[in-house]
């Protein structure tokens, strides 16, 4: 067999073994409260909570306060402007344009400020899907 395939193979083994140690958490439904249950409750690895949960305060959460609830959070969202230093004016959820949502840039490429969650873990591309799904689907309450 020529080396060039033989490395290819091994490089193809290599990387099957690699996605099977790491396989990615699945994303749940595109509903609000999947979304919220992901994302927000302190013993979820995202933490928004930790932050977010906070009164508004331009030092710790730039000053998005989602309270402690999904309903506080909801409404704290959908078709709100930011009032925070960087990202003033920004729409966070615009309900069917994500392009147009802060709330979901701010997941994996931000026009302003740092990702989120803040030094925490990506969300991974089946999750984004799902909060983008649930934007374009008219980001409801459900
Ligand atoms: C360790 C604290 C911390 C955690 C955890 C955290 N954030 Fe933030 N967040 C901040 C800070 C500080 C800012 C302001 C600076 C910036 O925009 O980068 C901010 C800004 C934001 C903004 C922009 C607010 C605005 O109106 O301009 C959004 C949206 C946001 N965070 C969403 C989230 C979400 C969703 C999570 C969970 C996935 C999360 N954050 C987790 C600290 C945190």
């Amino acid at each position: 067999m020529p080396a060039l395939i033989v490395k290819r193979m091994m490089a193809l083994a290599l990387l099957v073994a690699g996605c099977a140690t790491q396989a990615p958490e699945p994303a749940g439904p595109p509903t609000f409260t999947a979304i919220y249950e992901m994302l927000y409750p302190r013993a979820t690895k995202y933490q928004c909570n930790f932050c977010h949960g906070l009164p508004a305060n331009e030092k710790s959460n730039g000053m998005l306060s989602t309270g402690m609830d999904q309903a506080t959070a909801y409404t704290a969202l959908v078709g709100m402007p930011s009032t925070g230093a960087m990202c003033q004016g920004l729409v966070l959820v615009t309900p069917g344009d994500p392009d147009a949502s802060l709330w979901f840039q701010k997941f994996f490429d931000p026009p302003c400020g740092d990702r989120m969650p803040l030094a925490g873990a990506k969300l991974n591309a089946a999750q984004l899907d799902q909060v983008r799904t649930w934007i374009l689907e008219g980001a409801q309450d459900n």
